[in-house]
This record gives structure tokens, sequence and C-alpha cells, in this order.
């Protein structure tokens, strides 16, 4: 189990917006997490990376280490990485830089250089840049290397934000919405280049969208939030002939067709 939640709470005033969230998540795995707007699958994030503090009560394991109120250097240094929702780059540097910085503000806290300990200082530069310029091809952007993350597409931007991410060498990645604001197109390629990832790098993946049908092809299993709870977890199949899911999404306006398409066929 590389992740496991007891109990997971989390309250902004008056609002419950992660409600007793019990999940457990296998070496390896892919996982979706989905639910509509508002539905917690951000906040859920927030806890597992230390960025906010669960209530009294909840639980986080990651790879069997108690991490619930650990900071969030603390629980990256455990391996863990995310993308966040809004895009986060830095503009002003070239997408290697970007790539490098992402890798060493991970090192800076980690131990990973104690197996390089014994290189030199350039040896380990070089053979840092070539491991980038490899995760830059994976991801279709080796060609970009030395543009500013500025003059990027929107797409390509997205991806850079992966390749940040991965530039940790994290063992469980987690990204939010990495999918919003592309192309159908560029979906289908985001979507290819993770699972791609996934299997290169024995990676454990969690990936929240708020479209069904994204994750429909991708995970072997998805779970769904509702205000701050979970309401159903199983497989694609299971979880879009669920009541509670239907419920959930046609009771909120909709403005994908696509959406209610695929809930009602
Ligand atoms: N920092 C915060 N302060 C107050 N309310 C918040 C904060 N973060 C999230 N919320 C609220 O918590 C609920 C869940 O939000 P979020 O986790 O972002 O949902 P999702 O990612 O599923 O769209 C929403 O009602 C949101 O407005
Ligand atoms: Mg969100």
């Amino acid at each position: 189990m590389i992740l496991k939640t007891e109990n997971l709470s989390k309250h902004f005033g008056g609002l419950l917006a992660v409600n007793n969230i019990d999940f457990e998540l296998e070496e390896g795995e892919i996982r979706g997490l989905i639910g509509p707007n508002g539905s917690g699958k951000s906040t859920f994030f927030n806890l597992l990376t230390g960025i906010y503090r669960p209530e009294e009560g909840s639980r986080i394991w990651i790879d069997g280490i108690k991490t619930t109120y650990l900071e969030p250097h603390q629980i990256a240094a455990l391996g863990v990485a995310r993308t966040f929702q809004l895009l986060r780059v830095f503009a002003e540097m070239t997408v290697l830089e970007n790539l490098l910085v992402g890798h060493h503000l991970h090192v800076k806290y980690g131990s990973l250089s104690a197996a390089l300990g014994t290189r030199t200082k350039r040896d380990q530069e070089s053979s840092l840049r070539d491991e980038m310029m490899e995760l830059l091809s994976f991801i279709g952007l080796a060609d970009f290397a030395e543009l500013y993350a500025s003059e990027l597409s929107v797409g390509q931007r997205r991806l850079l934000s992966l390749g940040r991410a991965m530039a940790m060498r994290p063992k469980l990645l987690m990204l939010d919405e990495p999918a919003a604001g592309l192309s159908p197109v560029n979906v289908d390629n985001l979507l290819k280049i993770i699972l791609g990832l996934k299997e290169r790098y024995g990676l454990t993946i969690i990936v929240i969208e708020h479209i069904l049908k994204v994750v429909m092809n991708t995970c072997e299993r998805i779970t769904v939030l509702d205000h701050g709870q979970k309401i159903a977890e199983g497989s694609p199949e299971e979880v879009k002939n669920d009541h509670a899911v239907i419920e959930a999404y046609l009771g909120q306006e909709m403005a994908d067709e696509d959406i209610r398409q695929i809930l009602r066929g």
C-alpha cells in the first residue's frame, strides 16, 4: 500500500470540504479521482501533500510512514510529486531549467544525491542534464529545451508542469486536472504520455479529472467524490452505472454534453 488515509477530513469555516475519506492505493496503480466542481478533489491533494493541515482524527500513511502532519517538503522527500490545477511553470526560465529547478528543489531536501556521492560535481551535472533531456524527449519537449517557458503553448506548458513533477523522481505522482484547457487531440496525447511515464518509471499515479470520459480508458479504478465525501469507487464500468454518481453529476447544471452522454449511455 503506497497510500492510505483514514477519516481524512478538512473544513473551511462551516464547510466540510473533505469529509471522512478512507482511501487506499496500491503501488503501481493509476487511479482516477473524479467529482463535480467543488467536491473536494484538490483539497484532498492539498491534504496528502501537506499544504493543508487535516482535522484531528485524520490519518495519512505514505509507504507505511505516518505523514498526517508532516510539512510539504518532508512529504516531497518521501517521493511524492504533484502538478497543480492552475499552471505553475517558471515563465522566465527555459524548459530545461524548469526541470532542473524542479529536481533541485527535491534534492535539497532528499538524500537522493547520496547515490551520486562519489562522482565529481561536473559528472553529476552532466548526468542530471542527460536524465532531464531524456525526460523531455519522453514528454515530447526535447526540441524546445532551450526555449523560454513563456514561449510555449498552453498544451506544452501542461506537459512541462508534468515534466517538472517527474524531475523530482517521484514514486507517487499526483496530477490535478492535467488535461484542463487542452484540445481533445492534446488530451489523448497527454494520456498516452502519462501511461508511458508510468511504465517507464514504475510510478503510482492519482489523476484528478472532472470529466469521467477522460479517465475511463486510462484508470483501472476510479474514486468519486461529492460534497467532500467518497460516494463511489470501482472500475470505470461500475462507477458510470452507479446511482449516486449519476445523481451527483446530473444534479448540477453540466455544460458538457459529453458527460450526460456517457452517463446515460
Ligand atoms: N483555502 C480554502 N478556503 C476556503 N474554502 C476552500 C479553500 N479551498 C477549497 N475551498 C472550498 O472547498 C470546497 C472544495 O474545493 P476543491 O477541493 O477545490 O474542489 P474541487 O477540486 O473538487 O473542485 C469548495 O467549496 C471550495 O470553495
Ligand atoms: Mg480542483
